[in-house]
């Protein structure tokens, strides 16, 4: 599996503090069965990471993934605040995406009222980025107004639930919100959004057994990301699986 959303840098955000505990992730990402493992800090007011720190960080947790044998391939990126995009210069913008391609994780308030958010998405597809939003059914503002979230994937966005949310880890809302976008089809990719090993660690097989069938598992946590990364045309979602429904019995 491609990991497109982890805490996964030492001392940089509210993931691990030291490069062991960068390890400690990267040795249980690796034994579920993720491959591809993108590290995406917080770019925020709060912890205002950049693209060249991220990358300097990035080798060095490669060069001990090497040193200690663990096949782990890590890619640079960011969770980028969304609150936060209108300070940041446009090359740093195209310097914080995923894997340098042309996708960016935006990541959306956790406040109810969120005046503003649909344009300033509106406004990086207008500037030629692609939008991955993160968790947007961790996001109360989505909550009271699914259509505007809607009306953005129709225009291109796409989404990445966070694998807890499945499995009830952030509440019922959540759980609730990520799985009616699953069955609308709004949702198309789901990342663990790691910050350790242990507590929020890098495993999704609970969360893809909640999602649906193997083939939309796939799809979400391959074929996406994979297209995502390498900017190339995301593929067809497989066809629904309905329930066989029922012949009634009918009477002589
Ligand atoms: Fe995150």
């Amino acid at each position: 599996m491609i990991d497109l959303h982890s805490h996964v840098l030492p001392g940089i955000d509210d993931g691990p503090k030291t490069i062991e505990g960068s390890l400690e992730l990267a040795r249980v990402a690796l034994a579920s069965g993720i491959s591809t493992l993108l590290a995406t800090p917080h770019a925020s007011s709060r912890y205002p990471n950049d693209a060249q720190g991220i990358e300097q960080l990035v080798e060095q947790v490669r060069e001990r993934l090497r040193e200690q044998g663990i096949a782990l391939e890590l890619r640079a990126g960011a969770e980028i605040a969304i609150t936060r995009i209108a300070e940041i210069a446009p090359a740093e913008l195209h310097a914080l995406s995923l894997g340098g391609g042309p996708w960016l994780l935006v990541e959306p308030p956790f406040t109810p009222i969120a005046t503003g958010v649909d344009s300033i998405v509106r406004d990086l597809l207008r500037r030629g980025h692609r939008v991955l939003l993160a968790h947007p059914e961790r996001c109360p503002a989505f909550h009271r107004d699914p259509e505007m979230l809607a009306l953005l994937v129709r225009e291109g966005v796409l989404t990445s639930l966070t694998a807890g949310s499945l499995t009830g880890q952030f509440g019922s809302e959540a759980r609730r919100f990520a799985l009616g976008l699953l069955e609308s089809e709004l949702a198309h990719n789901i990342a663990s959004d790691a910050h350790d090993h242990l507590r929020r660690p890098p495993v999704m097989d609970a969360a893809l057994e909640a999602a649906g069938p193997p083939a939309l598992g796939e799809w979400l946590t391959r074929e996406v990301p994979a297209a995502i990364l390498g900017g190339e045309e995301i593929p067809i979602r497989p066809a629904a699986v309905t329930r066989p429904r029922r012949v009634p019995w009918r009477r002589r």
